[in-house]
């Protein structure tokens, strides 16, 4: 049976976070008495992930010291280094020599991105094993004034939160979103997915965008959505980060 491996990119500055972040990297926060990232990553060993792929910067040395006093978890975690700031897309290519090889489904979980309630790695993983191995993207749905942010999706519905994708665009105005439905921190998909951020040019911001590469992979294989129940929380800034508290003391 093929396996999975998943990949957290978490190398980001954490602009709106400082000036904590000038020596706590935002992914390092506490949520109860553990790091976020950490409950990241348990979300991914419980989707069923054998291995979990950090991508941090040189200055975030100390997530890695963190994992290093727990051998347990430390076994199972490789690590990736991206040193230039060039996009999301570019954060996950880092990972590209340690997974690309192994030519198995990449679950990638954004490293400021919290889901209260039900995880939806492993709903995605299920619906993945349904369709065949197709790469699923976590959805939400978001005000219109807010697509700009977001990477949105356009596709037919086939069951009550899943959609079979046909178009996605990184943060597009609103009159050009063709829908609401914004990417959500979660990622289920086929190992070509590197053959493409490889060869991808940069899209909004200047940027190498996953979004773009997923675009790509829909010429070759089917990509759905699934707008998972739980709530997705930007540990990323001070409300967020709040916002997230609260959520995870419920
Ligand atoms: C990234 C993705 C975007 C997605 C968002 C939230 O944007 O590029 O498609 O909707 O995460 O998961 P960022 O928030 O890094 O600008």
């Amino acid at each position: 049976m093929c396996g999975m491996k998943a990949l957290i990119p978490a190398a980001g500055h954490g602009t709106r976070f400082l000036p904590v972040t000038r020596v706590v990297p935002k992914e390092m926060l506490p949520v109860g008495a553990k790091p976020a990232i950490q409950l990241i990553v348990e979300e991914a060993l419980a989707a069923g992930a054998d291995e979990v792929v950090i991508v941090v910067s040189p200055e975030k040395e100390i997530v890695r010291k963190y994992f290093d006093g727990d051998a347990a978890l430390a076994s199972r975690i490789r690590w990736a280094w991206q040193t230039e700031q060039r996009g999301l897309g570019h954060a996950v290519l880092q990972g590209a020599p340690l997974l690309a090889q192994e030519r198995e489904p990449v679950l990638v979980l954004l490293g400021d991105a919290l889901v209260s309630g039900e995880a939806p790695s492993a709903a995605m993983a299920a619906i993945s094993r349904a369709h065949g191995g197709a790469s699923v993207v976590g959805l939400e749905e978001v005000p219109l004034e807010k697509v700009s942010r977001y990477g949105i999706v356009k596709g037919t519905q086939v069951d009550e939160r899943v959609w079979k994708l046909d178009d996605l665009v990184e943060k597009p105005a609103p009159e050009a979103a063709p829908s609401r439905l914004a990417i959500a921190g979660r990622y289920l998909l086929d190992p070509a997915i590197f053959d493409l951020l490889a060869t991808q040019t940069p899209g909004h911001g200047g940027e190498i965008q996953l979004t773009d590469s997923i675009r790509r992979l829909l010429a070759e294989k089917s990509v759905y959505g699934y707008r998972y129940p739980g709530h997705r929380h930007d540990i990323g800034n001070p409300a967020g980060y709040l916002e997230t508290l609260n959520a995870f003391s419920a």
